[in-house]
């Protein structure tokens, strides 16, 4: 079998576009499983940086077909918007997109409801990205969400949208929000959903005859384990599974077609939006972490431009992802960052009440109150040289590598030390 998932071991931001976009090297397609456009995935070429949101990464790979799977809630505005911003800058994208017509759509309300529900919460607010997420996947387990299937016939389309709006409205209105213009709200969804129907397919049928026909297909994890809403921070976390059983559910590929796991890990942590954060820093250390902004990597978000809250890397968080996915291959991303240091530190376990333990607990108020037990280890303070294997790293960054694959007793598949393709250890 040639199917592998990639998924996000932390909060999100490991780096995802970055190792995607190598590994589809050796992909023939890959696969957005769920997730939306609160996904900012950036890779860089050179001088031209690229931030994908629902299109998978491996579009700037030529001849690698992408599939936006039917887990995924895909809204048409940012999708058009999307396409059109990558007009000139890749291979064409006909005949090499792929929206699954069991996908969900994510609709203007469902924005506005976001951002109204968010501004009810107050200060124990989610932090969303805004994007309309947790409410397309509301109504799709509701059993009310309108799919991409249903834009096939526009006419029908738009009587079920009208409809729709009719309904948001009045529960846009219950919420103390403004109402949305009716006909300009759907002349600008009806264009683009016009535009994007030839991407409409039946891609579960289309991803199994790809992995008949020997094709190697690449499943693109969106987020990260920790905002996982089974196995994450919850309830600070996002709508959908993030962990490997949602690129199964989203994609229609079947779990025994899966041959490896990438994990993702940067080698330290980051969370962007609300919730616990046993490692976090704040002062000079985390200053260092996040950079000023002046950099295209500096810690800022790729969806939102908020600044992401940062901390040492935090082995427990790493070990409930190793597990949760089976996770068989790790990438080290962001490892010159730490060159910064003199020395660096990893936690280990918790101590709660008194009690230490190495397994992430489900309470959120036990989070809270978690101390991290610390290992240190030496800095390296240099910078990291342009090599090609691990091996070739200073010792010191040998050793922090090295200490990781022992706690996690899982192999390291590659360490990045730059945004480039060339930045990249084996
Ligand atoms: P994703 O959501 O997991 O794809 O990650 P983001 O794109 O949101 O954030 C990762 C950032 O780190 C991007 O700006 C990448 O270009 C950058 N990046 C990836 N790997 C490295 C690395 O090894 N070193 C540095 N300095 N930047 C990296
Ligand atoms: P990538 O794929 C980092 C966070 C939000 C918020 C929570 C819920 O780039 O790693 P949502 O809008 O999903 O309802 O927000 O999840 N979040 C992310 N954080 N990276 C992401 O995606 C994220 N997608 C959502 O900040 O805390
Ligand atoms: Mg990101």
């Amino acid at each position: 079998m040639t199917v592998s998932a990639l998924i996000g071991m932390q909060w999100g931001d490991e780096g995802k576009g970055k190792i995607v976009d190598i590994l589809a090297e050796r992909a023939d397609v890959v696969v957005r499983c769920q997730g939306g456009a609160n996904a900012g995935h950036t890779v860089v070429l050179g001088s031209d940086v690229f931030a994908l949101h629902l299109i998978p990464s491996g579009i700037l790979r030529d001849g690698v077909i992408c599939v936006i799977g039917n887990g995924v809630v895909v809204d048409p505005v940012r999708l058009d918007t999307e396409l059109t911003g990558l007009q000139g800058r890749v291979a064409d994208t006909t005949g090499r997109l792929f929206v699954s017509d069991r996908a969900h759509m994510v609709l203007p309300w469902h924005k506005i409801i976001d951002a109204l529900a968010e501004g009810k919460l107050g200060a124990s607010s989610i932090g969303t990205t805004k994007q309309g997420i947790g409410p397309t996947y509301i109504d799709k387990v509701k059993r009310c969400g309108i799919r991409w299937n249903q834009a096939r016939n526009l006419d029908k389309f738009r009587a079920r949208f009208r409809s729709a709006l009719q309904d948001a409205n009045n529960m846009i209105a219950l919420l103390g929000g403004e109402p949305l213009p009716e006909q300009a709200t759907e002349d600008e969804v009806l264009s683009c959903v016009a535009k994007l129907q030839p991407y409409i397919t039946d891609t579960v049928a289309y991803l199994h005859n790809c992995v008949r026909d020997g094709k190697r297909v690449l499943l693109e994890g969106a987020q990260g384990t920790m905002l996982d809403v089974d196995f994450g921070t919850y309830p600070f976390v996002t709508s959908s599974n993030t962990t490997v059983g949602g690129c199964v559910t989203g994609s229609g590929l079947a779990p025994t077609m899966l041959r490896d796991v990438h994990g993702l890990l940067k080698a330290f942590t980051t969370r962007v939006g609300s919730g616990p954060f046993p490692t976090e820093l704040d002062g000079p250390e985390a200053d260092l972490l996040r950079g000023t902004g002046k950099n295209q990597w500096d810690e800022f978000g790729t969806t939102t431009g908020r600044p992401r809250r940062c901390g040492w890397l935090d082995l427990v968080v790493a070990r409930h992802a190793a597990r949760v996915n089976g996770i068989n291959k790790i990438h080290i991303t962001k490892l010159d960052i730490l060159s910064q240091f003199d020395e660096l530190k990893i936690c280990t376990a918790y101590r709660i009440d008194g009690q230490e333990t190495a397994d992430f607990p489900a309470d959120a108020s036990e989070l809270d109150k978690c101390e991290p037990v610390y290992e240190t280890l030496p800095g390296w303070k240099c910078d990291l040289p342009a090599c090609k294997t691990v091996s070739e790293l200073p010792e010191a960054a040998a050793n922090y590598v090295n200490r990781i694959a022992s706690y996690l007793e899982r192999d390291i598949a590659s360490v990045s030390y730059g945004p480039g393709r060339e930045q990249t250890a084996f």
